[in-house]
């Protein structure tokens, strides 16, 4: 078997020029070349992306458990004996809200529009907190699956496709359920701004909800194949360089 590229080089007279055979292998070469590393960057450029993203969802996520615990230890000592007096609920004691309140602050902020928090129960104090229906695919998963921790994947809305995590709310504390087990034991103030019907009768250990937390992921890949396409732009103009200097230096 004949090897053409090598005839090319080794035979002289009655073949290819050896400078247009060159040109040819050249360029074969750095095609291919060009062809394996955007294929490979493309993976790696793409973790990178997806670790983007998923530290930007946990960080999100620890911020918001850093403003309930600021709200439980810190606020709602402060504000709970006020619930006890007569007049409406103050929700700022209770460290959903603050949360909640917290995340609508930064959301007014354009740089994260996209953004959102949530914590949807099944059967909430707060209507707004009632879980739509991925919500509560989302709590379903989690209380036929106590173990699990967190869930996290992709979720399609109307700005595109989104990033979520996600996890469990569970009733562990028996203080929870002075004002969300029967009206009778909650304070008057509860009641007489979330009135008696909604967020009762839930248990000890029971999931009742989830927070969820999701962050867009459209410009981040976006600029991840824009870094992708200025490599490559990069390599061609690197290996066109060389086959310019190549031809001069064999003139
Ligand atoms: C003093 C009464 C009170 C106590 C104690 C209390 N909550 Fe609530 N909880 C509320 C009220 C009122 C809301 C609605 C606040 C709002 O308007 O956002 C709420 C909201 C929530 C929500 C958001 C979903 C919903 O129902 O709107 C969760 C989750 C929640 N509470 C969990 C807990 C847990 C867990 C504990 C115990 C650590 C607890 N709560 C203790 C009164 C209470």
């Amino acid at each position: 078997m004949k090897f053409p590229v090598l005839k090319g080089w080794m035979v002289g007279s009655g073949q290819r020029p050896l400078r247009k055979q060159l040109a040819i292998t050249l360029s074969a070469i750095f095609a291919l070349s060009i062809l394996v590393a955007v294929l490979l960057l493309n993976q790696l450029f793409g973790l990178q992306a997806r670790n983007l993203i998923d530290q930007r969802s946990s960080f999100f996520m620890d911020a918001m458990l850093a403003v309930r615990e600021y709200t439980s230890k810190d606020v709602n000592p402060i504000v709970a004996p006020l619930n006890e007096g007569p007049g409406g609920f103050r929700p700022e004691s209770v460290p959903s809200y603050s949360a909640q309140t917290v995340f609508a602050y930064l959301k007014a902020k354009p740089d994260y529009r996209d953004y959102s928090y949530r914590e949807a129960a099944l059967n909430p104090t707060n209507l707004r907190d009632k879980a739509d229906s991925f919500e509560t695919g989302v709590i379903e998963r989690f209380r036929s699956d106590p173990s699990l921790a967190t869930l996290a994947g992709e979720k399609s809305t109307p700005l595109g496709s989104m990033h979520f995590v996600a996890r469990p709310i569970k009733i562990t504390k028996e203080s929870c359920l002075v004002c969300h087990s029967t009206p009778d034991r909650a304070p008057a103030s509860q009641l007489l701004t979330y009135g008696d019907s909604t967020g009762f009768g839930w248990k000890l250990n029971e999931i009742v909800g989830a927070q969820i937390v999701t962050v867009p992921q459209k410009a981040v890949f976006e600029a991840k194949d824009r870094s992708l396409f200025t490599t490559a732009l990069l390599f061609v103009i690197a290996f066109v360089a060389v086959g310019l200097i190549t031809n001069s230096v064999l003139n």
